[in-house]
Order: structure tokens, then C-alpha cells, then sequence
């Protein structure tokens, strides 16, 4: 498939991207990754537990050769992500007296050292290579009442973990974009937490540029309508907006699993694709890249989330040949 249009070619709005774990930037797949996208993010390779497994022994051999693969290729890169709750190992979050950490000015104090070191060395790792960073990842929990996930790093430091996250990686990285990034955010609930979040700290003066909306979804949900009343909740605070890891489940509920994708399943994604697609080129003025949490159906975490059963979330198949999805974002009238 050679002969078929090229993703960015055709999405000319705002960079167009995908997620890779490193079997992306060899043979077939780094070609066809080449061809359709103009921006990748490492996956994985970037996370606490990939460059800083244990303290101060920061290592980038995970992901160099992804950030050598992009800046060969002309690509923009997403540095995901800085701090997050989850792949972090559990030594971040050990106190000096080899405990578990409380909320002790002690534990605090160590903590945000830790944290503060984390960003300078892997944000000054990469310099310039890096334009974008989503500096904190799914800090909301909408079942709180003020909206913060109860994760270590909120128990221990408070929303001074997210403060000091930002002014350090502004400080290292001045020339970067920096986001807050979290899942859902078409959800209400969790749009407005996070959108009280981000307007406190814009008030505060918290160096945030922008709002990233992970965007996994399925063939049934979420609404159009819901997730153009997302992007329109965080317009007026004039940041920018990227839709950061899109992916289309062909599943509506966890109890279904399929040898292989139904049809109808592979059409009313191809649906979903030009809907959202066509909205967010609406918004061009605010979304400033989106990016698929994946190349191909042969690689894609949601095989092993929230159950063990083969998806198909992406544009092209497990032999990278381009889907009915394809074509809902490049050429609708070709759907079929
Ligand atoms: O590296 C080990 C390997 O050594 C081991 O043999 C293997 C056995 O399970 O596991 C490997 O680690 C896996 C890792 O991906 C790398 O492949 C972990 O088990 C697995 O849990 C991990 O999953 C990643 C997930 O984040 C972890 O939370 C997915 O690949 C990654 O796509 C996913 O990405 C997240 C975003 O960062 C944030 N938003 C949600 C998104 C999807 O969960």
C-alpha cells in the first residue's frame, strides 16, 4: 500500500502522531510510521521506571534510539511522561529511614529533591530534541471533592509535587510546551476537576501551556457531543490542546471478545474516526497535535487491557495494511 495518501499529508491542522515501544523504527514499521505521522511518543521508554530505575543511575537506552529514529525523520517528539503514579519505582517513595513515605516534612522534602533531580537530568537529557513534555499524567480523580488522585505523590507532597514539577522542567527546558495530561476528560465530571485544576494553577502562575486529552475510547462512547464540550470547556483558558493517545477499542464492554474484529465493529470505528477527526480539525487554532497510542493493530496495549483479548484500536492492521479506520480519517467517501 504504497500508492495510498499519507495521514499528514492529509490532516495538514496540527501534527498527527503515534505512540512506539522501539519495534516501530525497524523495517515495514518504521516505514509506514515515517510515511503517515509527523510526531512520535516513546510509550514507555521515557517513564521513571525506563530512566531512572534506581536513584541517580539514569539511563537513556531506551529511548535515545527512539528520539534518534524521530529527529532522522524530520518527526516532533511528545515527552511522555515526567511524573505519573504508576511505572515509578517504589524507591521514590521510600523514606530515608527505609519506610514507606508519610506526610512528614521529612518525606516531603526528600520527595520533591527527588523529583526536582528527575526532571533535570532527564529533561536536560534531550535539550531542544524535545519540544513538548506532559509534565504530571493523571492526577484527577473525580471522586474526590477537591478532584486530586490520593496517589503517593499527593500524599505525600500535596500539590506541591505538580507545582514544583513545572517550574522545574520549565526551568530546564524553557523552550518546551508543557502539559498536564489525563484520560477521560470527556467525562463531565473529570473534565471539570481538571478544569478547576488547571485554571488554579494558571492562576498561580504555574508555567502550564497546555491541556492533553488522552482520547481512548471505543465504537460506542464516548458522544461527539461530549468531547466537543471538552475542547470547548478548555478554549477560553487559552491554553493549548493536543488529544495525546487515541484509540478506538472495538469493544463496548469488557465481557465481549472477538478471534477477530466483526465488520460492523470495524465500520462503526471507521465512524468514530472521521467524526472525531473532522471535529478536531475544527479546532485548529487550539489543538496543536493529536497522536494514536499506537502504529498498528499488532502492537497495542488495550491486547491486555482492562482483559486479555486481541483489539483493533488503530488505522492499520496487524499486517500494517490500512483499515476501513484509515480511510475515516483521510477519505471518508472510501469507508467501506
Ligand atoms: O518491560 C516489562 C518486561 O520486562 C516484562 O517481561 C513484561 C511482562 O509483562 O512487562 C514489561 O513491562 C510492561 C510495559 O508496558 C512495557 O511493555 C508492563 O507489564 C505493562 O504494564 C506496560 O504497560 C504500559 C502501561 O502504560 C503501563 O501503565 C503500556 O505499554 C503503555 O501503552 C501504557 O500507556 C499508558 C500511558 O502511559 C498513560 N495513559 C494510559 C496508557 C495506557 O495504559
Amino acid at each position: 500500500q504504497t500508492n495510498i495518501p499519507s495521514v499528514q499529508d492529509v490532516v495538514t491542522e496540527f501534527p498527527v502522531g503515534a505512540a512506539i515501544t522501539g519495534a516501530e523504527i525497524v523495517t515495514e514499521h518504521g516505514q509506514l510510521l515515517d510515511k503517515h505521522f509527523n510526531s512520535v511518543t516513546p510509550g514507555n521508554a521515557l517513564k521513571w521506571d525506563a530512566t531512572e530505575p534506581s536513584e541517580g543511575a539514569f539511563t537513556y537506552a531506551q529511548a535515545d534510539p527512539l528520539v534518534s529514529f524521530a529527529k532522522a525523520h524530520g518527526m516532533a517528539i511528545r515527552g511522555h511522561t515526567l511524573v505519573w503514579h504508576n511505572q515509578t519505582p517504589s524507591w521514590v517513595f521510600t523514606g530515608a529511614d527505609g519506610q514507606p513515605m508519610t506526610a512528614t516534612a521529612d518525606d516531603k522534602a526528600l520527595l520533591l529533591d527527588r523529583l526536582e533531580n528527575h526532571i533535570r537530568n532527564v529533561a536536560a537529557h534531550y535539550g531542544t530534541d524535545i519540544g513538548v513534555w506532559d509534565v504530571v499524567n493523571e492526577v484527577i480523580d473525580e471522586n474526590q471533592s477537591d478532584g486530586l488522585r490520593r496517589s503517593s505523590w499527593f500524599t505525600v507532597a500535596g500539590l506541591d509535587y505538580i507545582r514544583t514539577a513545572f517550574r522545574v522542567a520549565r526551568e530546564v527546558a524553557p523552550h518546551a510546551k508543557l502539559f498536564i495530561n489525563d484520560y477521560n476528560t470527556n467525562v463531565p465530571a473529570k473534565r471539570d476537576k481538571l478544569y478547576a485544576l488547571v485554571a488554579q494553577l494558571k492562576a498561580e502562575g504555574v508555567p502550564v501551556d497546555g491541556v492533553g486529552h488522552q482520547m481512548h475510547v471505543n465504537v460506542s462512547w464516548p458522544s461527539i457531543a461530549d468531547t466537543k464540550a471538552m475542547l470547548d470547556k478548555f478554549v477560553p483558558l487559552g491554553l493549548e490542546q493536543q488529544i495525546t493517545e487515541m484509540d478506538v477499542s472495538i469493544y463496548t464492554s469488557n465481557g465481549e471478545s472477538f478471534p477477530t474484529p466483526p465488520a460492523d465493529r470495524l465500520l462503526q470505528q471507521a465512524y468514530v474516526y472521521r467524526d472525531m477527526f473532522a471535529l478536531f480539525r475544527q479546532y485548529r487554532d487550539e489543538i496543536t497535535s493529536v497522536t494514536l497510542w499506537g502504529l498498528a493493530d499488532d502492537n497495542t496495549w488495550l491486547d491486555t487491557f482492562p482483559v486479555t483479548r486481541k483489539d483493533a484500536p488503530l488505522l492499520f492492521d496487524t499486517r500494517l495494511q490500512a483499515k476501513s479506520a484509515y480511510w475515516g480519517v483521510v477519505d471518508p467517501t472510501k469507508i467501506n
